[in-house]
């Protein structure tokens, strides 16, 4: 069945010839990435899909990583995702619709005289991150987060990120204001409310990757038991304490980067999604890649969804010449969107 579905990936890549470039994202499987021009992280693809001159860019990631590439793309470029099921759990933890309600509680506890910006990881979808634009705020990827909360404070008071609570926290620890950051959930009426969360600097919104979350400590002291050499890396995304007991911390690319530079025979530890990590082993034999937790980690449910029969089903529809999966995002939150995307490109 894998040889036939492969043979039709690539009869219909040959019909469309230029008109098409395939994406994919780190976290794709191995039937995905093997038919990919370009494999990265969420923001090296969408660079990837501007720079291309094909027609139609077809996205091995998940929803938010398509609206990207749409948003930076120019509009005869259409940006298909061959399954609509693939959306990110933590993008959907904070919907424009909340976040905008949740904004007006936060701004009325504000002093009169004190501005608050808001950041977003691109992990978020289009509307968010209009919404950000709209109220000085930016986009920011898990490289450049720091960054983002240091052009938001030259310009505000305070700083609400969302939706990853960790990605959050790792970067105030990092710019040392870990004392003046709170966690704040509109909606958990026996935790932290408005006017408290306003006593602090930075305000995390309650979102997390349930990828990222289920590495514990205890994965990574039982790695340097059986692996006194080995180097631990992890994805932001992971608990403050992950971060702290790992060697070092960084996105997907990060990750990719350090695994390309290490000497062989030397031991790594992956705390990410387990389909990178086995991608690493096959790239890189002659390093020993491990998973951080062993059997246990797990693949992103949401970039499971593309199959890579829904791969050769969008393209066998463009040969037909039907657009099916289109992801467009609507033109007024596309302009703001891009203005929040521009911001984080200036700093
Ligand atoms: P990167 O931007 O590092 O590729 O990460 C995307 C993602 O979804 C991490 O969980
Ligand atoms: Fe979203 Fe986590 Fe999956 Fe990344 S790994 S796409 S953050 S759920």
């Amino acid at each position: 069945e894998a040889d036939e579905r492969t043979e039709r990936i690539e009869s219909a890549l040959a019909e469309l010839g230029d008109d098409v470039v395939i994406l994919g994202h780190n976290y794709q499987r191995e039937e995905i990435v093997e038919h990919a021009d370009f494999i990265g992280d969420s923001y090296q693809l969408s660079k990837e899909a501007a720079q291309s001159d094909a027609d139609y860019v077809i996205f091995g990631g998940v929803t938010f990583m398509a609206e990207s590439a749409d948003i930076i793309t120019d509009d005869d470029q259409s940006v298909i995702l061959p399954s609509m099921e693939a959306s990110c759990p933590m993008a959907g933890m904070a919907e424009a619709l909340q976040v905008d309600a949740a904004w007006a509680e936060l701004t009325a506890a504000l002093d009169a005289d004190e501005e608050i910006i808001p950041i977003t990881y691109m992990n978020s979808y289009a509307d968010l991150k209009a919404f950000c634009a709209e109220q000085g705020g930016l986009v920011c990827t898990s490289s450049n987060a720091h960054k983002a909360f240091e052009y938001a404070f030259e310009r505000g008071d305070k700083v609400l990120f969302l939706p990853d609570k960790h990605l959050g926290e790792n970067t105030a620890h990092r710019l040392g204001m870990a004392d003046e950051t709170v966690e704040w959930d509109p909606w958990d009426v026996d935790g932290t409310d408005a006017a408290d969360a306003v006593e602090n600097d930075i305000i995390l919104w309650e979102g997390y990757c349930q990828v990222h979350e289920r590495f514990r400590e205890h994965h990574i002291e039982s790695i340097r038991e059986d692996y006194p050499d080995a180097n631990v890396i992890v994805h932001p995304e992971c608990r403050r304490e992950v971060v702290e007991a790992a060697d070092v911390a960084g996105s997907t690319s990060t990750i990719c980067e350090s695994i390309a530079e290490a000497d062989p025979g030397d031991t790594w530890a992956i705390g990410t999604e387990i389909h990178l990590t086995h991608h690493l082993q096959r790239w890189h034999p002659e390093v020993n890649v491990v998973p951080l937790c062993g059997e246990a980690c797990m693949d992103c449910n949401a970039m499971r969804q593309i199959d890579p029969n829904y791969l050769a089903w969008v393209l066998e529809e463009l040969v037909e010449g039907r657009e099916r999966n289109v992801i467009e995002v609507a033109p007024e939150e596309k302009e703001l969107a891009q203005v929040a995307m521009d911001r984080m490109l200036e700093i």
